[in-house]
């Protein structure tokens, strides 16, 4: 993907920053922080259309983050796109609370009634990421907001981190690995079995998963590889799915808890499961068993979970998320808990997730910007609850397509040929689109680069298949 010259991307957060969106780095903070108010840079790309009318651009706000080079290119012929890098509302630039559209967000900053009740003009929210649970999803549906997430990126990379903080304690990799660092000799079988105490055998033991959605399912399929037992627990699938993976289901959390040696979290949060990990279900627990949670903090009761691993009730743990989040572990129950392994809600990370998840999100913006909310929309998940008849147009004073029954995108085509041509151009492709783009086995990795986009062998928007 090109890396956008021109800049046309504001930071509106507490501000005292300016930046240029497109580069690959962002600056420090520090750097930015004396910086006037908040300023738009906007170098257009086109120039006013001389004697036309001249279509102001819908603001879209990154809340919490400041690097938006990758959504720009997606966007930049469409919105101007703005950055608050807040951890609040209360950070949030008065502009962007009166006048942004549409809002990609990460998950460290929170969306409550009231902090969705400031924004004035929003009518579309897309969260980076797949779990929505730091977005109160009904009440934006009442104010006429779409919720919306990316859910498929990083499937593989949080089963895989599953995996790692599994086999690690299981094989205790990251303490044997510490003692090494630490300078600890170990001279002899003597000193090894001291050091190496506790790591044990995975094969026939049994891995009781919670939620086989996704994320399950991938965890599922790569523990069997290693002999673990699989069995899993999901009250909302339909009989036949252990069938299909070859594990076992079993119809309560008690049952799960008190047949498995390990225990891996990977329900989505809702209002049904919070701290669905607390005293009374460690207690259902096998003694000794080992505990993993790459979901979310909100299902784990933190004071139990540190009470039982101080006892030995829970062997050891492995958490990748917290309930307060970003990270201080320092204020946590857990901080001293040794046979613990934290890591810094970083399982969905890979250099080409990232990238992916980014101009996926970036991409339901645009068709938010595009089409009709929510029927164009990939991915809102609040729709049962919004109320708007035949959905709203977005924003008011863009043109818009008719609507397409069919909502492939061609009408926007047909409406705009030259917008279409950009976002081909540009590389805005279905993540879901049929056949999936081919990359061949010899294209190197690549870290910054999307490999679809790369690839110069997406379709072009107007011909996504939903
Ligand atoms: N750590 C990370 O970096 C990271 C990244 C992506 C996703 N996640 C989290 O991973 C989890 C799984 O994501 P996914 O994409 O597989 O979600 P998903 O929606 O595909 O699957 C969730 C599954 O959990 C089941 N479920 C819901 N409530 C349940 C309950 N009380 N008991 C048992 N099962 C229940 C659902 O039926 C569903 O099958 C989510 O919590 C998500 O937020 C974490």
């Amino acid at each position: 993907m090109a890396i956008p010259e021109l800049v046309d991307c504001v930071q509106l957060g507490t501000m005292r920053q300016v930046m240029q969106c497109g580069k690959t780095n962002p600056p420090s903070r520090s750097l930015l922080l004396d910086q006037m108010a908040w300023l738009i840079i906007r170098v257009a790309i086109r120039g006013p259309i001389p004697n036309g009318p001249v279509h102001a651009r819908p603001l879209v706000a990154l809340l919490d983050g400041r690097d938006c080079s990758i959504e720009m290119p997606i966007l930049k012929d469409v919105a101007t796109v703005a950055f608050c890098d807040a951890q609040s509302t209360t950070e949030i630039h008065e502009k962007v609370l009166n006048e942004a559209v549409g809002a990609l967000m990460w998950h460290t900053i929170t969306l409550t009634k009231e902090d969705l009740d400031k924004f004035k003009s929003l009518r579309v929210i897309v969260r980076i990421g797949s779990g929505y649970d730091n977005v109160d999803i009904k009440a934006a549906a009442e104010l006429g907001i779409a919720v919306c997430n990316v859910p498929g990126y990083g499937v593989e990379e949080v089963a895989d981190s599953t995996m790692c903080l599994i086999l690690n304690l299981y094989r205790r990799t990251y303490w044997l690995a510490n003692m090494v660092r630490e300078g600890k000799k170990i001279n002899g079988p003597e000193n090894l079995r001291e050091a190496a105490q506790g790591c044990a055998r995975i094969r026939g033991d049994t891995l009781g998963i919670v939620g086989l959605g996704r994320v399950g399912t991938a965890v599922a399929i790569r523990a069997k590889v290693f002999g673990f037992n699989v069995i899993f627990y999901d009250p909302y699938l339909a009989d036949g799915v252990e069938k299909s993976l070859g594990i076992t289901r079993v119809y309560t959390l008690q049952e799960l808890l008190f047949q498995s040696d390990c225990v891996s979290l990977h329900c989505k949060l809702n209002e049904h499961n919070h701290r669905l990990i607390n005293d009374y279900t460690i207690k259902q627990m096998r003694p000794g068993a080992f505990l993993i949670n790459t979901a979310r903090g909100g299902l784990v009761d933190e004071m139990a979970l540190a009470s039982a691993l101080k006892d030995g009730r829970i062997r050891a743990c492995a958490i990748d998320v917290l309930e307060n989040e970003p990270f201080n572990l320092a204020s946590s129950p857990l901080k001293d808990c040794p046979n613990m392994i934290c890591t810094p809600h970083s399982a969905f990370y890979s250099d080409q997730s990232v990238t992916e998840l980014r101009e996926m999100a970036a991409a339901e913006i645009r068709r938010a910007i595009l089409g009709r909310i929510p029927e164009s929309l990939r991915n809102c998940v609040n729709k049962e609850y919004f109320t708007a008849a035949g959905g709203v147009r977005f924003p008011a004073n863009f043109p818009q397509p008719p609507f397409q029954a069919d909502m492939n995108g061609a009408g926007f085509a047909a409406f705009n040929p030259a917008a279409s041509a950009v976002a081909a151009s540009i590389g805005v492709h279905s993540t879901t689109v049929e056949p999936h783009p081919v990359v061949p086995h010899s294209t190197p990795h690549t870290t910054t680069h999307s490999t679809l986009a790369e690839s110069g062998n997406h379709l072009p928007e107007s011909k996504e298949v939903h």
